[in-house]
């Protein structure tokens, strides 16, 4: 008897404890859950009902901000079904808490060059139509794709791993779902240095790893606010892009090729979970090594960015309500009578009648007059054009003739008759009715119309209004797009401009999206991401238009591409500018997605007059560069709210080192054009003189970004990753490789603390010049009435051109190189120049007319030599001679009688060449020195030293 309760004992003990320690195998440490129920309201009765599992703060008092509750255990997901080769095929096993798991769902993996590319989802789901060049990326690293089982589970997971054993993504974190609206995957990173994801305000460049942290990206019409500690608003573009740097140094990038609402959660495993409610998950692991090569991996990917005609490099100056063409006419004159340099003015909407596009307001007489004399004195003009078409005047009418397609209602039973009747060349169709800056009803054309009418129709447009305003580039705007009053959304339309006019002629039908009944399920799916969560109220269609709208020609639904709107747009119009001007110019969208940066640049919205708007924009433009918009800047002095002096000529201290460098000012507020202070006039006259003077090493940067895939504008760490200090930079920059710039972004600062990587830098401060910069921290001097702090890197030689008051006077100057001496080194750079406004036929920019020039310099005891190599230079392209040289660190006095090019003697100017020992500059000039014309393919110039 007793030996029957012994044995009953043990074994309850036993049940006990097994039981007991597979609960505990169940539970996840606090730093690596992936969260079971990330929208908001989790308690455990709904947690346990999703085979997930809860455990509070009241557990785990040290546990990491933003730790979810409610988890996933790691046996969640699909188990294998078979593996053929490179095609997995999984089987849905464990439950999605937002609608059944796809089962089979298939899984591929492929190589193209050194890129791995991953596909989870089967054929029939949306993949957004990017048409990728696919060009075969090459490293020299490998990755390889394996698959596994979690613990003993049979679920599936997979690695995508280094030879070096390092795994860039380890999904046995568990989690994995797939269901129709809802698709999740998680994984394990190997190290939590992540940069990236957008479009959104990082107050740092690096993610903060140590707390869970949600980034939605749904495109939004929303400004940034720099303000908070912290938003996680999700803004105008999407960039499911990031890049790692591992713990030796070594970079590697993935992206997700999806274009439905969906956000990432960054946790401290370090991991991620990244959620997105349609479409399939095309992974593309990018293995670098460095960051650059990450960048030019994910834009042969993606494709390279446009090259800006040169004039776009220009300053540019705009604001939002202007009365009329007068004050703009003062404007521009104030800042050219003060010498800022000036090559673009811009008109916002202010330039339309009543905000219709393609028409010019009464206020606005004589615009096309004036617009011949900006051309005359060397200056271009961009215009501002909104997707949103009033459906009551000529481009509607002309649009409907020309069949082009309109974002539509899936069925005539939907369509509001009170609104659409109001129009009677709406009347009839299904064309889904908005309502923005025009005073009346509008229609929002479909871009991705596989037909091309829509964007030859767009492309027409252009042409007609060109014929009478001769604009050199686009602004898009508002095209996320926009759309005030969506019922559950009022914004704006109490806007000055709107609220001036006569309410009995602006729209009051506001757009309704249907939000019950089968009607509802695009509007209201299951799990609608933070996008929506982070506004109580809302919807996905707050502020846009109905997820049910047909786009694509009536083949897809707004649902899914919502977010390839700004693109689709930006790709129109981009193909329009040459049939319209017949010239390279520039598109700026504020709508972005992965591969925007094919067809124009980007400016980061609408951002405030705050110190900490300032702070944000240097990680901004620096995130653009990594997403392949190379081209892009902030709204220089702050858009909202009224600037002031100094914050203003910080900003345009900063702003001159922006690829795209505009003044933009909202309605309503002061003046903020240089020529309003003083001080402001001298500052933004400094620095965009530097500007000027370094626009060819800028411009040869977009060459570069455009032909290879590059960044133009980089963090300190693309050059020094295994630096610990430089990952952690986020105020300081580089142009290029070579040039770096360290700007003042707090109010009341003098000197800047900047950061100098382990390497040979030079100021360029005029007060410094020269001057040898000691690595690590060193506090600069940053004046307000000199040069922000810049430094030129050792090893590099950078083009120049002695710096008119625009880039059409600047072009003329000879050619100068500053060469960076750096000791037991030979430096390099180039040169890129063509016309500078013609067209690259077939956009291919390697049968394009040029001169590039590769420059290079070396140095021994007995002198010195500076070569150039000039690779598929074109006999077409004529460019000034190179009559300068510069260069800073020369250890040596050299010998001014024994200069020699192409052996043969170079007479110096000895009223500007000279050698200063103390300082170590040496300056050899001479009037058309060189001659970079492509009848010379090469060139050496040689010179000793004094014994
Ligand atoms: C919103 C844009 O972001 C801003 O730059 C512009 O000035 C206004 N729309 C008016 O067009």
């Amino acid at each position: 008897m007793l030996g029957k309760f012994v044995l009953l004992y043990f074994l309850l003990v036993f049940v006990t404890n097994f039981g007991l320690a597979q609960e505990q195998d169940q539970s996840v440490d606090v730093t690596r859950r992936v969260d079971c129920y990330p929208e908001p309201g989790a308690t455990e009765a709904a947690c346990v009902a999703r085979g997930c599992i809860y455990e509070n703060e009241a557990n785990q008092p040290s546990a990491p901000v933003g730790t979810p509750w409610c988890y996933y255990p790691t046996t969640s997901g699909f188990t294998k079904k078979s593996e053929n080769g490179q095609n997995i095929v999984l089987e849905a096993t464990t439950k999605n808490p937002y609608g059944d798991n796809i089962s089979p769902l298939n899984v591929k993996y492929r190589s193209n060059g050194a890129t791995l590319l991953v596909t989870i989802g089967n054929d029939d789901r949306y993949v957004p139509p990017i048409d990728i060049p696919q060009a075969p990326s090459t490293s020299t690293e490998t990755l390889k794709f394996e698959s596994g089982i979690i613990g003993f589970s049979g679920i599936f997971s997979f690695k995508v791993s280094r030879t070096n054993g390092v795994s860039l993504w380890d999904t046995s974190i568990g989690g994995m779902q797939f269901a129709d609206k809802f698709i999740q995957i998680a994984t394990y990173l190997p190290s939590k240095n992540i940069y990236g994801f957008g479009d959104h305000v990082h107050k740092k460049i690096k993610h903060n790893l140590e707390r869970y942290t949600v980034w939605p990206m749904f495109a939004r019409d929303i400004g940034p606010d720099s303000g908070s500690a912290l938003s996680t608003q999700n803004l105008y573009g999407v960039h499911p892009f990031y890049m790692c740097i591992e713990s030796d140094g070594k970079a590697h990038g993935v992206f997700i090729l999806n274009s439905n609402a969906q956000e990432v959660e960054t946790g401290p495993g370090p991991h991620l979970t990244y959620r997105t409610i349609g479409g399939r998950l095309d992974l593309a692991f990018f293995p670098g090594p460095t960051p650059e090569q990450v960048i030019q991996q994910y834009l042969l990917h993606i494709g390279k960015p446009f090259l800006p005609a040169y004039w776009a490099l220009g300053y540019q100056l705009c604001r939002w309500g202007y009365t009329g063409l007068d004050e703009m006419k003062k404007v521009v004159a104030r800042n050219q009578a003060a010498g800022i340099p000036l090559d673009v003015p811009i008109a916002d909407i202010d330039y339309m009648n009543h905000y219709l596009d393609f028409t010019e307001g009464d206020a606005w007489s004589g615009f096309p007059a004036y617009v011949d004399q900006l051309h005359a004195q060397g200056l271009h003009l961009i215009l501002i054009f909104d997707p949103a078409i009033e459906v009551d005047y000529g481009s509607f009418s002309r649009a409907l003739t020309a069949n082009a397609s309109f974002i539509s209602w899936p069925s005539d039973s939907l369509v509001p008759h009170a609104i659409q009747d109001q129009y009677p060349m709406a009347k009839n169709t299904r064309v889904m009715l908005g309502n923005v800056w025009p005073d009346r009803n509008t229609a929002f054309p479909d871009f991705l119309d596989p037909t091309n009418k829509t964007n030859l129709w767009w492309a027409q447009e252009f042409q007609t209004l060109r014929k009478v305003l001769a604009f050199d580039g686009m602004w898009i705007d508002m095209n996320e797009p926009s759309n005030f009053d969506t019922a559950g959304y009022s914004t704006k339309s109490s806007a000055k401009s709107r609220a001036a006019r006569d309410p009995s002629v602006l729209a009051s039908s506001k757009l309704a999206c249907p939000i019950d009944g089968s009607d509802s399920t695009l509007e209201i799916p299951p799990y609608q991401t933070w996008a929506v969560y982070l506004h109580q109220g809302e919807y996905l269609f707050s502020k846009t238009l109905c997820m049910l709208g047909k786009t694509t020609g009536g083949q897809q639904n707004f649902f899914d591409t919502k977010n390839l709107y700004g693109w689709s747009e930006a790709r129109a119009t981009y193909r329009a500018l040459p049939k319209t001007t017949g010239k390279r110019g520039a598109v700026i969208s504020r709508s972005t997605f992965a591969s925007s940066g094919r067809y124009g640049g980007h400016w980061l919205g609408d951002n405030t007059a705050r110190w900490e708007d300032l702070q944000t924009s240097v990680i901004g433009i620096m995130e653009f560069n990594m997403f392949g918009l190379p081209y892009v800047g902030s709204d220089i002095c702050g858009f909202n709210g009224a600037s002031n002096e100094e914050l203003c000529l910080r900003w345009h201290q900063f702003g001159a080192f922006s690829s795209f460098s505009r003044d933009h000012n909202s309605e309503g507020q002061p003046d903020q054009d240089p020529a309003v202070w003083p001080s402001v006039a001298q500052a933004a006259r400094i620095a965009l003189t530097f500007r000027y003077y370094y626009i060819p090493y800028l411009y040869s940067l977009h060459y570069s970004a455009s032909r290879y895939g590059a960044t133009v504008i980089r963090p300190l760490f693309f050059e020094f990753p295994k630096d610990g200090e430089a990952l952690e930079i986020s105020e300081q920059f580089l142009w290029g490789s070579a040039l770096m710039i360290a700007p003042a972004l707090y109010q009341g600062q003098t000197t800047v603390h900047a950061y100098f990587p382990a390497d040979t830098w030079y100021s360029l401060q005029p007060e410094t010049y020269g001057q040898r910069m000691l690595s690590g921290f060193n506090d600069v001097s940053a004046p307000l009435s000199s040069l922000t702090p810049v430094f030129v890197r050792g090893g590099y030689i950078l083009p120049r051109q002695f710096p008119g008051t625009t880039t059409t006077a600047s072009r003329l100057s000879p050619f100068e190189v500053l060469i960076a001496f750096k000791a037991n080194t030979a430096s390099a750079g180039d040169l890129y120049y063509d016309g500078g406004d013609d067209l690259l036929p077939n956009d291919d920019i390697e049968q394009h007319p040029r001169l590039h020039w590769q420059f290079s310099f070396t140095y021994s005891s007995f002198g010195a030599a500076f070569g150039g190599n000039c690779e598929g230079c074109s006999t077409s392209v004529k460019s000034p001679t190179l009559d300068t040289i510069e260069i800073l660190g020369y250890p040596t006095q050299p010998s001014f009688d024994g200069i020699k090019l192409n052996g043969k003697s170079v007479n110096l100017d000895l009223t500007k060449s000279f050698y200063n020992s103390t300082s170590q500059q040496l300056i050899l000039s001479s009037k058309g020195m060189i001659d970079l014309s492509a009848n010379v393919k090469k060139f050496t110039l040689t010179f000793v030293n004094s014994a």
